[in-house]
């Protein structure tokens, strides 16, 4: 039985995650889970679009160094589909701290620190729809059927 809203979320795979050629691998997890990519981009990340992305971590000990990070190298941007897509994703994902994160998640499993941690993702619905639109118009966005999709 379907349960949960049907929500979209920001993924971004970290300069790191690029880096590490774990794009492949991360992105492969969040599909086998059934979510759907309704929209994706490689890019780098301005100075200003991580000020803007980041806002609420203004002034906190790690934020320069989390903006030096996601605007060091390039990330690939995800707008994933899903029921309750939000927080699968965060389950998925594994707690920020990959030390902390449970074997089996992403983090827990391959992320080496705090800031390279590998994926970003949406904390609530207000954060999702404030960080898509920093990354997608809505041009962006590809309508289409998965395959299985009657079973999400
Ligand atoms: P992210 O999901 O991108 O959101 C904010 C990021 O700040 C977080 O992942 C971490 O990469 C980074 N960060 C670095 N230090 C900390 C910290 N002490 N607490 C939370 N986030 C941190």
């Amino acid at each position: 039985m379907a349960e949960g809203n049907v929500e979209r979320t920001l993924v971004l795979v970290k300069t790191d995650g690029v880096r590490r050629g774990l794009v492949g691998a991360l992105i492969g997890r969040l599909e086998a889970k059934g979510l759907k990519i309704v929209a994706a981009k490689m890019l780098r990340v301005t100075p200003e679009l991580a000020q803007r992305h980041y806002v609420e971590h203004e002034g906190k000990v790690f934020y320069t160094a989390l903006i030096q990070h996601i605007t060091s190298g390039p990330v690939i941007a995800l707008a994933l589909e899903g029921r309750s897509a939000i927080s699968v994703v965060r389950l998925l994902l594994g707690a920020t701290n990959p030390q902390l994160a449970a074997p089996g998640t992403i983090r827990g499993d391959w992320a080496l620190g705090l800031t390279p941690n590998l994926v970003h993702a949406s904390d609530s619905p207000e954060a999702a729809a404030r960080e898509l639109a920093l990354y997608f118009t809505a041009d962006e966005y590809q309508a289409y059927s998965r395959v299985g999709e009657e079973y999400f």
